[in-house]
């Protein structure tokens, strides 16, 4: 298989830190150009990660070496540049949300797919080996019937000057660490939620969302709460009740890849602690994104409808904390 060539667009945080290590530790993919507003930057970080080539996000959709990009911008601008990506022929791994509204999933999914290439959302902490066995868990029936899920995200107040605390830029805990448990949901029950209820609590200075409590109805009367806050105790959990056990993750979503990770399994009166060596689930994401690419038509994997069904949810969310009401997830079309 050859390797995938990534280009980045934005040298945000995330990238320097996660991404782009991971890029360069995966067998199936090469950091190939560095893109940032600022040449200079992309000159410095590109040095940095041992790439000799750099420049505008422009020059990265130029590139015909580039295969693929990862866009790691603030929420509001991901969009743009995820369908400048698709127009250019390059599949785009896109950091979370990819979307934040149902119409802007759409608009990015049409034309990756009218485009031929595919599109995946970085909701990284999926591919951590922890999900697979709570699933294999679920799958064996050791927790019995599903009744409830329980997640929260949430973390010190950021700086004021972070695009976390940037309305323009699409700011606020919902976008920013919502997302997690609401996709933690979607991947424990394996469907998409019937309805939702939030409340939002948005901070009156910025503008942006600082704490989100979010129910969600799916079917069979199974529920989710998903919580995220800006200054809060940090947490980064969730847990899963069935009829016969209930599991808890002790770290869920943001699990550095040198970090062990643990799952306490209560069931029969007895708490079963489950070790996880460390993993990088950033390249795990990557590897599987890699292969899927080179698989082409034969692909079976729906990164698009996941990318669909994330954004609905995120938007129905949105509705709700807006209008203080349940909404159904058929009024967001
Ligand atoms: N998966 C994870 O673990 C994880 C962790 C944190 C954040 N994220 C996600 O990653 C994305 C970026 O996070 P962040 O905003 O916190 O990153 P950040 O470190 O603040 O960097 C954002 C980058 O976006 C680029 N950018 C383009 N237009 C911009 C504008 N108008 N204002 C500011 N920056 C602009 C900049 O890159 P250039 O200057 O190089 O153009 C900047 O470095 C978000 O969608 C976030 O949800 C994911």
């Amino acid at each position: 298989m050859t390797k995938v060539q990534f280009g980045v667009l934005g040298t945000s945080r995330v990238a320097e830190k996660s991404v782009m290590p991971a890029i360069l530790s995966s067998e199936k993919s090469e950091l190939g150009m560095i893109g940032s507003r600022n040449p200079e930057k992309a000159a410095e970080v590109a040095k940095k990660f041992g790439c000799d080539s750099f420049g505008t996000y422009e020059d990265v959709l130029r590139n015909k070496e580039i295969d693929a990009v990862y866009i790691s911008l603030p929420p509001a601008f991901q969009e743009e540049w995820a369908i400048k990506a698709a127009e250019a022929g390059k599949h785009a791994y896109i950091e979370k949300p990819a979307a934040t509204l149902y119409a802007s999933a759409k608009r990015m999914v049409e034309t990756a797919r009218k485009n031929n290439v595919r599109l995946i959302e970085g909701l990284m902490f999926r591919y951590h080996p922890q999900n697979a066995r709570a699933k294999e868990l679920i799958r064996e029936g050791v927790l019995g019937e599903l009744l409830q899920f329980e997640g929260c995200f949430g973390f010190a107040m950021p700086e004021k000057e972070t695009n976390m605390m940037r309305q323009e830029a699409g700011g606020g805990c919902l976008n920013y660490c919502g997302v997690y448990p609401i996709a933690a949901s979607r991947m424990v029950f394996q469907e998409e939620p019937i309805s939702v209820y939030c409340k939002l609590n948005i901070d009156a200075e910025s503008g942006v969302d600082t704490e989100t409590r979010i129910l969600l109805e799916f079917s069979g009367g199974k529920t989710a709460f998903a919580s995220s806050y800006f200054g809060s105790y940090y947490q980064s959990t969730y847990a899963v009740l069935g009829t016969k056990a209930h599991i808890r993750m002790k770290r869920a979503y943001a699990v550095p890849s040198n970090m062990e990770t643990k799952m306490f399994l209560d069931k029969d009166d007895k708490v079963e602690e489950i070790v996880f060596p460390p993993a990088d689930h950033f390249r795990l994401m990557i590897d599987e994104f890699c292969e899927e690419i080179a698989k082409g038509a034969a692909s079976e994997k729906d990164y698009e409808g996941d990318v669909l069904g994330q954004a609905r949810a995120l938007q129905a969310v949105k509705l709700s904390g807006k209008e203080g009401r349940v909404v159904n997830l058929l009024e967001v079309e």
